[in-house]
């Protein structure tokens, strides 16, 4: 039986967060259901965070509340403060995703935090989400380079992990933010934490800023990895840091995995029809 590997559509919110055009929240979940009848099976679909910060996501509660509920399918909200879990509760979100930058200046320029204040943040809201009986997920950002402070050691990566699995965190995701990784960093990273905390406890999340992401994917699928983010079409970057190109493609990581006899339960062709609708309440060519 060939290996189940699980991919995390993130494109409805690091995907869609730095476009200029306000997709409607009838666009989003146009998007999200195609998705669904494509074979995914788990989204991060939105942040919690401040309209203001970022404006295409200020319709977070109503898309939560208007994605079909099914037992199969799991949605993550994105969120940094108290009052992003409170949203992300009462709009019926199962599993928050909580992220820290894994540098001082990168953690100042996204969440006004520093990193001490902002592990002590994450602490805070897994123990909410653990109490009110959600999964939480916990992100490294900038994990394998950092916009404004550059090289990030693997030791700095895993104790942040040690921290956040102490905290509380069900898994970790090590997310290249700007894609300034390659595959020998990939491997030194993923492969140490991997070897501490168990591969099936880590997410990788790829920027594919230097067409790296297939193969940064292919070493974390080696280690042991088996699940991924990844955004339909390549949408996505981050506002906050400078550089940051689009996700790895979705269908780029559902081929290469179905051609090298992975099961993804995605069908390419159908990913693809999301991509045009995208495309369409975007105004972008992906
Ligand atoms: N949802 C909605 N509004 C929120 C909010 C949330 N989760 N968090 C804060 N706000 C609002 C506050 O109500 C306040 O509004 P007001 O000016 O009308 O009173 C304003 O945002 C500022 O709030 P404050 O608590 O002072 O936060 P801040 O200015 O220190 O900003 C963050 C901190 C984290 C809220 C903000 O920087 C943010 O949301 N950043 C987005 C980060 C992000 O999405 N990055 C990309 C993904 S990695
Ligand atoms: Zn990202």
């Amino acid at each position: 039986m060939s290996k189940s590997i699980l991919i995390n559509e993130v494109g409805l919110r690091d995907g869609l967060q730095i476009q200029p055009k306000f997709v409607p929240t009838s666009g989003k979940l146009e998007i999200a259901l195609q998705l669904i009848e494509a074979g995914i099976k788990s989204f991060e679909a939105a942040s919690f965070v401040s309209p203001k910060a970022v404006p295409q996501m200020s319709d977070a509660s109503d898309l939560f509340k208007s994605l079909p509920k099914k037992d199969n399918i799991y949605y993550s909200a994105l969120l940094f403060n108290q009052k992003g879990y409170e949203r992300a509760l009462e709009s019926g979100a199962k599993s928050i995703a909580i992220a820290l930058a894994s540098t001082e200046k990168m953690n100042m320029a996204n969440i006004r935090m520093s990193l001490p204040d902002a592990i002590n943040n994450l602490g805070t809201l897994i123990k909410m989400a653990k109490n009110d009986g959600l999964d939480a997920r916990a992100y490294i950002s900038t994990a394998l380079g950092c916009p404004y402070e550059g090289n990030v050691s693997s030791e700095t990566v895993i104790n942040l992990a040690d921290k956040m699995f102490e905290l509380g965190a069900d898994k970790i995701a090590i997310a290249d933010t700007i894609g300034s990784g390659g595959p020998a960093l990939v491997e030194e990273v993923v492969g140490k934490a991997a070897n501490k905390f168990g591969a099936e406890n880590l997410i990788v999340h790829f920027h594919d800023t230097r067409a790296l992401g297939l193969i940064n994917a292919w070493v974390a699928l080696k280690i042991g990895v088996t699940e991924f983010d990844t955004s339909l079409g390549g949408l996505g970057g981050c506002p906050f840091a400078p550089g940051a190109a689009g996700n790895l493609a979705t269908e780029d990581l559902a081929f290469m995995l179905e051609d090298s006899g992975y099961d993804t339960g995605i069908n390419i062709s159908k990913v693809r029809e999301a991509v045009l609708i995208a495309e369409r309440y975007t105004g972008q060519k992906l």
